[in-house]
């Protein structure tokens, strides 16, 4: 299930990606939310265990014009270090950032923004919950910014 792509406006609007970010997309599915970070002037990785995904954001990517500023990678997010990542972001479900959750409490820098649509990040806090209305479903989108919202975690 793909982000809606109503939502990419207010996702950008959160995030913030300019020329020197480095978005990450934690299972990124067709790459969408990639590419327009890279229309923003930010490069991207894009990581899918799906191959035919990663076919499929590649395609996508190429007919935007932008394949060279995304690095696509066919394999398990846990298994991929994030620590250039200076944004995140995730649309999965709340068991898998809960275990998302100490992997990047070790490896995002201090500042890393994080947004998740729809599934929080249990334990973290938001400094945003922006809610959207589609008329058929409303959607959540929360935003996180590591060494804030993490801090009552650090002991
Ligand atoms: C709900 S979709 C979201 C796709 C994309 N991020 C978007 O928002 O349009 C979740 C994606 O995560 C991928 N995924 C799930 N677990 C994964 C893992 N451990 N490593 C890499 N990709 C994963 C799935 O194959 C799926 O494409």
């Amino acid at each position: 299930m793909p982000t809606r792509e109503e939502l990419i406006p207010y996702i950008m609007l959160l995030a913030k990606p300019k020329p020197g970010d480095v978005l990450y997309d934690l299972g990124c599915g067709d790459g969408r939310v990639a590419i327009e970070a890279t229309l923003r002037g930010a490069s991207a990785v894009c990581i899918e265990l799906n191959k035919e995904l990663v076919q499929k954001a590649k395609e996508r990517a190429r007919k935007t014009g932008v394949l060279e500023k995304i690095t696509f990678i066919n394999d398990d997010f846990f298994k991929v270090n994030l620590e250039d990542a200076t944004i995140v972001y995730m649309y999965l479900l709340t068991s898998v950032n809960r275990l998302l959750k100490p992997k990047l409490e070790r490896e995002l820098r201090l500042g890393a923004r994080v947004i998740t649509l729809d599934f929080e990040i249990p334990g973290w806090r938001p400094l945003h919950i922006t809610r959207v209305s589609l008329g058929y479903r409303d959607a959540t989108l929360y935003y996180y910014v590591k060494g804030i919202s993490n801090l009552h975690e650090i002991r």
